[in-house]
């Protein structure tokens, strides 16, 4: 009998910490040997000329998350995760958003029966904390903690959503009795309100104007003020989607005082502009997001906190709706202001090929690093590692087998989401997945779905190590 399931044999095998030649072994869906020569397999799979790289981790997707009346997010757990694997990823961290009035319980009940049977890769939750109620926090929050939801996203701006500081307090409070990490979105919920009704009220309405009524100052002023409520707690936090010089300048002076505080950006603030909101018509909403792209300042200051490592993550913030639909960007409410477009756009599938290609091929980054921001650092944030986000012996099988050589115009034809469109559509990247295999299992492979629904299985996480660090 055959020793082993699979060999990939032939490629090189790229982690975090290096770079050889090395065929890998396969047994009961994790990574049972590294080396040459490795014996006889069921089947050896030939990755000549191809890197081997831990599977792509997307920890900040949104699917199949309620947005608002008549608005409906274009992924679902199928779709969602269908497209993350067809961008190389063999695992992502959408959130459970509790929305006002709902218990914790509830939500997480609501969104596993939503992904269960579902899912072509593996999934685990963030929890979104939306009304901190006393039962919230002293009772749900650390049982669920608990349980393995050992991560949680506050608002500081969003109708609904936004916490205050005083919850936001409560929340860090929690999170560090419960060895919990927090992720921030901070952006100034009124001063946002202010500038979006000013812009109303001179008629300035259109989608280009979402990016007007958020200028860099509104998150300047909340990623500032995110890290003094955590330092006044002393707890760990992210924040997430940091698309400008200053806000990152924030989170490293942050880190040069020794404070447990970290970064993430994504793909839309290195490679989109708010010029791309400038569309014909509402063309412009195709791209609008919270934070919204900047300018080339930002993109050169987003790259150098890849770099200098002040941002450790680097996500997607994958949140799909259908521009050509009354239920996506073009709801008839978000003709007559951009406070009404929903906001976010797609990423999960172009993730992994935009930072291989902008970052390694145009010597921004190492091949060690891209893995880094795109797989381990997200296991070890996130309390799922060494099981996740690694090639060593005894991981879990989650691989992508990448051609460095291929070249690829990005365009929405070539995309396996539920959205109709790409923002990065027309992008030219050399780089791309060729097959994914989740705990040892083909779910693309060749470039061809060979999974189903169902592959892809919950991950309850471990505490991260960034929080236990501060206990
Ligand atoms: O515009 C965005 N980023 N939408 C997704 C929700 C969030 O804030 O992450
Ligand atoms: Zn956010
Ligand atoms: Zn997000």
């Amino acid at each position: 009998m055959a020793a082993f399931d699979t060999i990939i044999k032939g490629g090189t095998v790229v982690t975090a910490r290096d770079t050889k030649r090395a065929d890998v072994a396969i047994r009961d869906g994790k990574i049972a040997a590294l080396g040459i020569d490795l014996g006889e397999a069921r089947e050896v799979i030939d990755a000549s000329g191809l890197l081997v790289m831990p599977g792509g981790i997307d920890s900040h997707v949104h699917l199949s998350q309620p947005s608002g009346p008549d608005i409906v997010m274009a992924d679902d757990f199928e779709s969602g995760t269908r497209a993350a694997a067809f961008g190389g990823n063999t695992m992502v961290l959408p959130f459970a958003m509790q929305q006002r009035g709902q218990s914790l319980r509830e939500v997480v009940k609501a969104y596993h029966a939503a992904a269960n049977g579902k899912c072509h890769v593996d999934v685990s939750f963030h929890l979104i904390i939306a009304d901190a109620t006393d039962a919230v926090l002293g009772q749900e929050l650390p049982a669920l903690v608990h349980d393995g939801y050992t991560s949680f996203k506050v608002f500081m701006t969003y109708e609904g959503l936004a916490l205050s500081d005083m919850e936001m307090l409560k929340v860090m409070e929690v999170a560090r009795e419960a060895g919990a990490l927090v992720m921030v979105h901070a952006e100034n919920y009124d001063a946002i309100r202010f500038l979006t009704d000013r812009l109303e009220r001179a008629g300035q309405t259109a989608p280009k104007y979402h990016a007007t009524s958020r200028p860099i100052p509104v998150e300047r002023e909340a990623t500032h003020r995110a890290i003094s409520l955590a330092e006044l707690i002393d707890v760990p936090v992210m924040i997430v989607h940091v698309s400008n010089r200053e806000a990152r300048d924030e989170i490293a002076r942050a880190q040069k005082r020794g404070l447990k505080v970290y970064g993430e950006t994504c793909p839309q603030y290195l490679v989109l502009t708010e010029k791309d909101l400038d569309g014909l018509n509402m063309e412009g909403a195709k791209y609008v997001c919270s934070p919204p792209p900047r300018d080339k300042d930002s993109q050169i200051a987003c790259w150098e906190g890849l770099q200098d490592k002040t941002f450790s993550l680097f996500s997607s913030d994958h949140c799909p709706f259908r521009y050509n639909d009354p239920k996506g960007k073009l709801v008839p409410k978000g003709r007559t202001s951009f406070r009404w477009v929903p906001n976010g756009i797609p990423g999960v599938e172009t993730r992994l090929p935009i930072l291989f290609s902008e970052g390694v091929g145009k010597k921004r980054i190492t091949l060690n690093e891209f893995v880094a921001l795109t797989s381990t650092n997200h296991a070890k944030t996130y309390g799922l590692y060494p099981k996740k986000g690694d090639i060593a012996e005894g991981s879990d099988a989650d691989i992508v087998m990448w051609d460095p050589q291929r070249q690829v115009r990005i365009s929405q034809a070539l995309m396996h989401g539920g959205t109709d469109y790409t923002p990065y559509e027309g992008i030219e990247v050399t780089g791309w997945p060729v097959s994914t295999i989740v705990r040892g299992k083909f779910v693309v492979r060749d470039g061809k779905l060979s999974g189903q629904p169902g592959d892809g299985q919950y991950v309850a996480r471990e505490k991260s190590k960034l929080a236990e660090a501060t206990r």
